[in-house]
Order: structure tokens, then C-alpha cells, then sequence
């Protein structure tokens, strides 16, 4: 309940708008790269407040940005496509009030709640968030979000009255030692009608130790004029995020989050070892072993298994799949119950149908293979089509390359391929046709016929015999070599 007229605003304040504020440095994570783009779970951390106010509907939602303004706005361009967001640029960090009133011009006419994120507090939850913009809409207040954590040193102290009412936010480096005491802090996390913000952040004045426009004397502001309620949260889910310790930390605790929704229906071999991305999709009992990381728009087909040391961006991989350990595959599509690895390359374009076996040491690229076709050792593939039941023997390298241009190679279904064939590209190896080991292809090999390129094999016969023989006679010209003598004593400095 808020602290002061406490009314139904009966669907007034309809529409949600969010201001994302990250301009500063981040100076703590002593880094060339803004704070907000370090990664957590290969997501830039501005990206999560960002997609967490989406995702409850927040439209239009606004980005605070100063620091490296440029290049954190391409990495948001470049997740969200144009036009899921504005920028709004504060080239000097004068303060959260003041990034706060920057933004507002920008939702001029707009009478609905207006939400406040940090770019740097990439574990806040959903719940948390819906709670506080239910709460402002309700009551028409200023909702706020409060935590307790073990060390509040640092944050702005939650004054409260007699009677539990928030009544203002005091700065530590304002603070009275008494306050100081105070152990529930502001996380830094808002929802208020718009009118009010507009107001109340037009009417800030940077008096106070630090110079700053301060967003938190809002709620002083709004204690006296339309109610402050606070919702309270975990202290690790509001936690900002300053240095690398805290990224590593905030990384651990988003993988566990993650690792443990998988398993209703996914079993980890060690889910502390496992890093699944939050876009990654992971069908019914697919397994996980150690050490597994799962990138981008990574998606496990049911019953599928992904070994240990298993590295995947973006990748495909069909129902009851097996990756074997220690395969690393990109931009790739694994057929349905196809045996990959171990020690596989699949490199971006790479598509293996169903039932395809690709073994060790084997480098795929921009390739298609077909149905039920292998190659279980030592092989280059790239720019290929393969079709269905071909065998690529051992150590087949396809020469897609002549310095200059990219060519293709073709091997129809059912074609056999021995080891050690080299396909120089473009080439194409017809339906059934074999091509016996160590053959160089240069030209098209028609259907069902039997290519072959070889040095004709000579035999010399006693030449082993003959060889030894030599040597032996070379050793007793020279005379038999003197053992190396030890020093006597050591050696005089
Ligand atoms: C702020 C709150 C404090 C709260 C704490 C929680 C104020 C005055 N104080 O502290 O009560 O306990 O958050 O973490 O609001 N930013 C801008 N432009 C600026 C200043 C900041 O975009 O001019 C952004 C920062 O990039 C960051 C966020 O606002 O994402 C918070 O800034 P930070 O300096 O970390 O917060 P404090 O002011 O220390
Ligand atoms: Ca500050």
C-alpha cells in the first residue's frame, strides 16, 4: 500500500514506457569497453533490461547512453533490429535524475506508467517487475523497488516513518550516521505515471554532495504528493553490476537459474559446468555432459545427447542426435539421429541430415550431406554437396580453394569415395561411382564408373638386406665413435 491517497486509478494510466538508464563509465570494471557491453552469457548486459521490458510490453522503451553512446547503440541495434528502441543521448552523466529528465522528452503526450531500469542489473526478474508497474497502476503511485542486502554500503538508505510509510531515499554520502544504520536500500528500480516523473524530475536540483541531479529525490517528492510503495526483492536479483567479480558471480547465478528451469526435462551431467545462452531451446530428455557450452539460437531436438567439451553457436540439432566430445559447431544443422565427433568441425552452412555419421577430425564447411551418408576420418569438406549413402573414406580432402574463388564439389548419392582422395573442385563424382584410394579427381567421374590416379607401385626386391648392409659398412670406415668422457671434479670458476 502506498504511503498516501491510496486509490484505484480505474485503467487511467493505461500504455507502459521504459527508460533504460546507461550512460556511465563503469569505471570499476577498468575496461576500453563500456561497462554495459560485457558479457553475460554471451548477451551484452544492457541487452536484459531491455529485453525484460519488452517482454512485458513496455513500448516505447528509451536508452540513456553517453559513454561509448555508439557503439553500445549497435550492439542494441544489432539484438533488437531498428525501431525496437530510441536513444536518448546524455553526453554528460550528470546524474539518474537527470538522465531521467533527458528521456522525458521524448514521451511528450504520454499519460501511462513510465518504468526505470539500470543497464548494469542484468538478473532482475520478471515477477519483480510486473509487480512494481501492477503496484503504480493501481494506486497511481511511485513504486519502488527495496532490498536488504548482507552490506549495504553504497547504496541510497530507505528512510520509512513511524508507521512503515517510504518517505525518501538519503545517498550514503548524505547520509547521517544514523541513517547510514539503515540496512533496506534502494536497488534503484521505479514504475510512476508519467505526468508525476515529468514533474517531479523537471523540478531536481543537484544539491547535494556529489553535485548530481539525483533521481531518488523523486520519492521524498512523491511521499508528499501521490504515494511511494515499495516492493521488495532478493538483494542478489537487483544486484548492479561494478566490477568483474560481480560479472563472474551474476554469471554463475543466471546459469544456475537457467540450468535449473531446464530440469523439468533435461538432464546435466554437471550444470555448473554446462553454460546455456538464454536463447537456447532443449527438447525433452536431452542430456548434458561437463564443461558444455550451448551459444546463441542454439536448439536440442528431444532424446538428443550432448557429450563433454561440446561447443555449439547457433546450431541445429535434430531428435535423438548424438555430438560426441569435444565437437565445436557453428551456424550448422545436425539431422536427427546423427553421430558427430568426437573432435568435429562444423563450421557456418555445414547441414547433415538425418542419420549422417561425421567422425574424428573431420572439418566440414558450407556443405550439404545427405541421408545416411559418412565420413568417419580425417576429412576436409567445404562448398560440397553430398548426396545420400556416400562413403568418404579417410583423409578425403575436398580443393575448394585455388587462391582466389570458392568452387564446388558434388558427390552423388551413394557414391564411394576410398582414402586419401583429393577432389579438386569444381568436380562432381557421379551416382555410385567409386574412386579408388589416393586418387587425385580433377575431372567429373561419370555414374557407376571406377576413377583412378596412381604412381604405378615398383617392388625392388632384397632391398632391405641391401640398405643395412651399406650402412654397417659406412659405421666401420669411420671407426666406432669414443663414449663422452665425464669431467673430473667440478668445473674451476
Ligand atoms: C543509484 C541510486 C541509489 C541506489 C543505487 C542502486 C541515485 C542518486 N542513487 O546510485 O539510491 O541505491 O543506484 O544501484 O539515483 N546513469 C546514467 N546517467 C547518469 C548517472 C547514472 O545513465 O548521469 C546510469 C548508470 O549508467 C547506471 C545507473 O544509472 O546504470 C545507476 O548509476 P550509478 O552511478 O551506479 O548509481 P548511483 O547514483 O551510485
Ligand atoms: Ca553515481
Amino acid at each position: 500500500m502506498p504511503s498516501r491517497k491510496p486509490r484505484a486509478s480505474n485503467g487511467s494510466y493505461a500504455g507502459l514506457a521504459a527508460i533504460v538508464l546507461a550512460a556511465g563509465k563503469g569505471t570499476r570494471m577498468r575496461s576500453s569497453r563500456a561497462k554495459v557491453l560485457h558479457e553475460l552469457l554471451g548477451r551484452p548486459l544492457v541487452a536484459y533490461p531491455v529485453e525484460l521490458a519488452r517482454v512485458i510490453g513496455a513500448d516505447p522503451v528509451l536508452v540513456v547512453l553517453g559513454h561509448q553512446r555508439e557503439a553500445v547503440e549497435a550492439a542494441l541495434l544489432a539484438r533488437f533490429g531498428i525501431g525496437a528502441l530510441s536513444v536518448v543521448e546524455q553526453a554528460e552523466q550528470r546524474g539518474t535524475g537527470h538522465a531521467v529528465r533527458l528521456a522525458m522528452p521524448a514521451l511528450r503526450g504520454f499519460g501511462g506508467i513510465v518504468l526505470i531500469l539500470y543497464g548494469d542489473v542484468p538478473l532482475l526478474r520478471r515477477e519483480t517487475l510486473q509487480a512494481l508497474v501492477g503496484t503504480a497502476r493501481r494506486y497511481g503511485c511511485l513504486a519502488m523497488v527495496t532490498t536488504t542486502p548482507p552490506n549495504p554500503t553504497g547504496y541510497g538508505r530507505v528512510l520509512r516513518d513511524q508507521r512503515g510509510h517510504v518517505i525518501g531515499v538519503v545517498e550514503e554520502k548524505d547520509a547521517s550516521r544514523e541513517e547510514r544504520a539503515i540496512t533496506e536500500v534502494n536497488a534503484g528500480i521505479y514504475a510512476a505515471p508519467a505526468p508525476f516523473l515529468r514533474t517531479a524530475t523537471g523540478g531536481l536540483v543537484a544539491r547535494n554532495v556529489q553535485r548530481e541531479y539525483y533521481l531518488t529525490d523523486v520519492v521524498a517528492r512523491a511521499a508528499r504528493e501521490i504515494g511511494v510503495s515499495a516492493v521488495e526483492a532478493d538483494y542478489r536479483d537487483v544486484a548492479g553490476i561494478n566490477d568483474r567479480h560481480q560479472l563472474a558471480q551474476a554469471e554463475a547465478l543466471m546459469r544456475d537459474r537457467i540450468n535449473r528451469a531446464w530440469m523439468t526435462h533435461v538432464t546435466f551431467r554437471d550444470p555448473a559446468a554446462a553454460a546455456v545462452e538464454p536463447d537456447v531451446d532443449l527438447g525433452v530428455d536431452v542430456e548434458i555432459g561437463r564443461n558444455v557450452s550451448l551459444r546463441g539460437r542454439t536448439r536440442v531436438g528431444h532424446g538428443a545427447r550432448i557429450d563433454d567439451g561440446v561447443v555449439l553457436t547457433d546450431v541445429e540439432v535434430g531428435a535423438g542426435a548424438q555430438v560426441m566430445p569435444y565437437t565445436v559447431a557453428a551456424e550448422s544443422v545436425i539431422g536427427p539421429r546423427a553421430v558427430v565427433g568426437p573432435f568435429a568441425h562444423l563450421r557456418p552452412g555445414t547441414r547433415l541430415a538425418a542419420e549422417v555419421h561425421v567422425g574424428n577430425f573431420v572439418e566440414m564447411k558450407n556443405s550439404e550431406v545427405g541421408r545416411g551418408s559418412k565420413a568417419n576420418h580425417l576429412s576436409y569438406v567445404g562448398d560440397a554437396v553430398v548426396g545420400e549413402k556416400v562413403n568418404i573414406g579417410a583423409g578425403t580432402i575436398t580443393c575448394n580453394y585455388d587462391g582466389y574463388e570458392k568452387h564446388r564439389t558434388v558427390i552423388e548419392d551413394q557414391a564411394f569415395i576410398g582414402s586419401d582422395t583429393q577432389l579438386v573442385a569444381p568436380v562432381r563424382v557421379g551416382r555410385r561411382a567409386v574412386v579408388a584410394a589416393g586418387t587425385t579427381v580433377t575431372r567429373d567421374v561419370p555414374p557407376g564408373a571406377l576413377a583412378i590416379s596412381r604412381a604405378p607401385q615398383i617392388d625392388k626386391a632384397g632391398y632391405a638386406q641391401k640398405a643395412a648392409r651399406r650402412y654397417a659398412e659406412k659405421v666401420a670406415a669411420k671407426g666406432e665413435a669414443k663414449p663422452a668422457t665425464k669431467p673430473a671434479g667440478k668445473p674451476a670458476v
